[in-house]
């Protein structure tokens, strides 16, 4: 969403005169847009102020001005201790108000050269940025990530989401098919829909006859010309309705995976963490989502530590995991975040150690389950989206279906095109192969999804 959200950043500031340049050292505006999700992210923050602090004065000593802001979700939660801690900052502002960038520009513009500019906007306004904000600028390339949906009412009790990016919010459909257009224009062949919460959108319809769910609404960017493959992230469990999973076997752009974080296996963990949803719960969704696409991919998100947490907890998220058999996953020690309710369960908080000992099994197994799976496309042909060079010369590299990086040899007129690959290695991150097909021979535009 930040990657996306600073997309839309640089579409807000080009009609008043700035461009995305290559790195900060020169830079009139440098724009720290930050993720306030754990403390690691966060801490961060402070650590690349102090190298910007330094390029900033070397470019007040050349008489030149360097507007220096923090945006995203550190902005929103922390605004005060950055002001304490980095005064030399010019402007704070949270993820809901960056369409009044150009209005907090000309005030730093305005504030005499030296002088801290104070400029802070970490309201949730009444309008929806997305009201306002400009159509995009710039190309995205290939694979494009285009949000629907914002914020989150679930109030986990150890996330900050919902203090950060507000109370969740459904873009329309209408404005949402209209983005996808035009992403698909400027060269998009895949839209990630993106979403906190993505699978709770409950959009306007285009007519505004009434609202739409997210199966309805893949459906509909699925019939839109020119684009071979569709996604989306990050779901609930607790809102994969029957239509959802059933798009998954009805619409042959949406690729078979699906991120679905379940952060424990524990149902005392799962309650304590206010997730609203116990383990069979899950599990039935898997399973349905497996009767609809029998060879979807699953991913998902994991804590180990959380408050209270036990050696049986902890069990219970391990055969969780043996159960479900992931292709990939991400997984996080438990994290206090100043503000949620887990934060404040002091008696009950996971020793350090305990916690780099679980995190360790955990990541043993998710790394066995996803070599496993990545060693079973060995010898088969998948369409590779090739989005970006290769580590090596003459080397690409893409996704499959399942979202595997796939490195081939191919060249630099594949890139930006689905090709097909036979597999002939598998690494525990990734896979290469060789194209199965001359360039000549491939329609990028024609190239059919292989699931071997
Ligand atoms: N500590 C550790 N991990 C967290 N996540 C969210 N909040 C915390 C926290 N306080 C993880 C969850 C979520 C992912 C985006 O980040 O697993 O799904
Ligand atoms: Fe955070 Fe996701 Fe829970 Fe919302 S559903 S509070 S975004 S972990």
């Amino acid at each position: 969403m930040n990657v996306y959200d600073s997309a839309r950043m640089a579409d807000v500031l080009a009609p008043v005169g700035y461009r995305p340049v290559d790195g900060p050292e020169d830079a009139d505006m440098v724009i720290l847009n930050t993720c306030h999700i754990r403390e690691k992210a966060a801490e961060k923050v402070f650590s690349e102020l102090g190298r910007l602090r330094a390029l900033k004065r070397r470019k007040a000593m050349r008489g030149g001005r360097m507007i220096l802001a923090v945006a995203g979700c550190v902005g929103q939660a922390e605004g005060a201790e950055i002001k304490a801690r980095a005064p030399y900052v010019d402007m704070v502002f949270g993820p809901q108000t960056f369409h009044r960038l150009p209005d907090m520009v000309a005030r730093a513009d305005a504030a005499p050269q030296g002088a801290d500019a104070g400029i802070f906007d970490t309201e949730f306004p009444a309008e929806s940025k997305f009201d306002f904000l400009p159509e995009e600028q710039g190309s995205q390339g290939v694979s494009a990530f285009l949000a629907v949906q914002e914020g989150c009412d679930k109030f986990c009790t150890f996330c900050v989401v919902p203090y950060t990016r507000g109370g969740e919010f459904s873009r329309p459909a209408g404005g949402i098919l209209a983005e996808a257009r035009r992403l698909i224009a400027g060269g998009a062949r895949e839209i990630t829909l993106l979403g906190q919460n993505v699978n709770a959108w409950h959009g306007e319809a285009p007519d505004g006859a009434g609202r739409w769910g997210l199966g309805r609404l893949l459906r509909a960017v699925a019939e839109l010309d020119g684009l071979g493959r569709l996604r989306y992230t990050t779901s609930h469990p607790g809102d994969m309705d029957d239509d959802l999973m059933a798009a998954h076997g009805e619409i042959a752009a949406l690729m078979p995976f699906v991120h679905l974080p379940v952060q424990s296996g524990s149902d005392r963990i799962l309650a304590a963490m206010n997730r609203k949803h116990r383990a069979a719960d899950y599990l039935r969704v898997v399973d349905r989502l497996r009767q609809f696409r029998p060879d979807i991919a699953l991913s998902s998100d994991f804590i180990v530590g959380f408050p209270g947490e036990t050696d049986a907890d902890f069990a219970d998220t391990m055969a969780l995991i043996e159960r479900v058999g992931y292709a990939q996953a991400y997984s996080f020690k438990y994290s206090p975040r100043p503000g949620t309710p887990a934060a404040d369960m002091d008696d009950r908080q996971v020793p350090e150690e305990v916690k780099t000992e679980r995190l360790a099994a955990l990541q043993a197994l998710l790394n066995r389950q996803q070599l496993a799976f990545n060693r079973a496309a060995v010898g088969t042909a998948m369409t590779v989206l090739f989005d970006r060079p290769g580590r090596q010369p003459g080397q690409l590299l893409g996704r499959s279906p399942f979202m595997q990086a796939v490195h081939a040899a191919a060249g630099a007129d594949r890139l930006g095109t689905l090709a097909e690959v036979r597999i002939e290695r598998a690494l525990a991150n990734s896979l290469s192969g060789r194209l199965t097909a001359p360039a000549a021979n491939q329609d990028a535009h024609a190239a059919l999804e292989v699931t071997a």
